[in-house]
């Protein structure tokens, strides 16, 4: 058997500041969809089938920015956004603009294998869901209690978070911090849900990246991030693979 190795993320870095039973959660899931693509990798999947199922499994458990629980926009709608690259060919699918897709980085690997195409977005995006047999959900499936109160946050403090800071007081933090960030006067904390990612690589030496994400919270409808991008978001070839997060704007510059 020839060595392979897997990476999951939920985001970048941990803030001190977030309460303990948050951290637990994170990384309780994080373990499950490490241990799925593990499992994966010893039944001899390939890379790219790995990368899809463990983002997936992501995608479909609300505590992180990806399918439900996606960030929501200025208009308090969802729209999500993925990509997944195929290290050895370098292939690729990328999607943006998603509200009805449970699970955007599947639609992205289509685009990579049933369309010409490298990326597809917004209503032409929802079309080729739709042709495809993908399945279909409302749009409030996506939005989350803890999203909309997030997106309340950012529109009263003018602003678009990346970080999901929400007030906290002092009581919720982890043992040892004492002073809590601030933002407007308001001690805060990183509430955890950021983009997901899965990079691999397969027992034939097989690398391949996938991302998905709601992007930020209290974005502008129509913006697009470095999440679906190639070579900002998502990259694999046969040398690495890189799966980012983080502020989109400054990730693709
Ligand atoms: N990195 C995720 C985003 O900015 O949308």
């Amino acid at each position: 058997m020839g060595g392979w190795a897997i990476a999951v993320h939920g985001g970048a870095g941990v803030d001190p500041n977030l309460p303990m039973e948050r951290q637990e959660q994170a990384k309780q899931l994080l373990t499950r969809c490490l241990n799925l693509g593990i499992s994966a990798l010893r039944s001899d999947l390939a890379a790219i089938d790995v990368v899809e199922l463990v983002v997936r499994e992501l995608e479909t458990d609300p505590f992180f920015n990806s399918g439900r629980g996606s960030a929501l926009t200025a208009k308090g709608t969802v729209e999500m956004e993925a990509s997944i690259m195929d290290g050895p060919k370098r292939r690729c699918g990328a999607v943006s603009g998603l509200t009805t897709v449970k699970n955007p980085v599947s639609l992205a690997r289509l685009v990579m294998d049933k369309s010409p195409h490298s990326y597809l977005a917004f209503s032409g995006a929802e079309d080729f869901a739709r042709q495809q047999g993908v399945e279909l959900v409302d749009n409030e499936y996506f939005i989350t209690e803890e999203n909309v109160g997030m997106l309340k946050l950012a529109k009263e403090a003018n602003t678009i978070l990346f970080d999901y800071r929400i007030p906290l007081g002092s009581e919720s933090c982890s043992a040892g911090v004492e002073s809590p960030l601030h933002m407007n006067g308001l001690p805060i904390s990183v509430y955890a849900p950021e983009t997901v990612g899965c990079v691999v690589v397969d027992n034939q030496g097989r690398c391949a990246a996938a991302t998905s994400t709601g992007g930020l919270m209290n974005k502008m409808t129509g913006r697009i991030g470095d999440s679906p991008l190639i070579g900002a978001g998502t990259y694999a070839c046969d040398l690495c693979g890189v799966s980012c997060t983080g502020e989109g704007e400054a990730i693709i510059r």
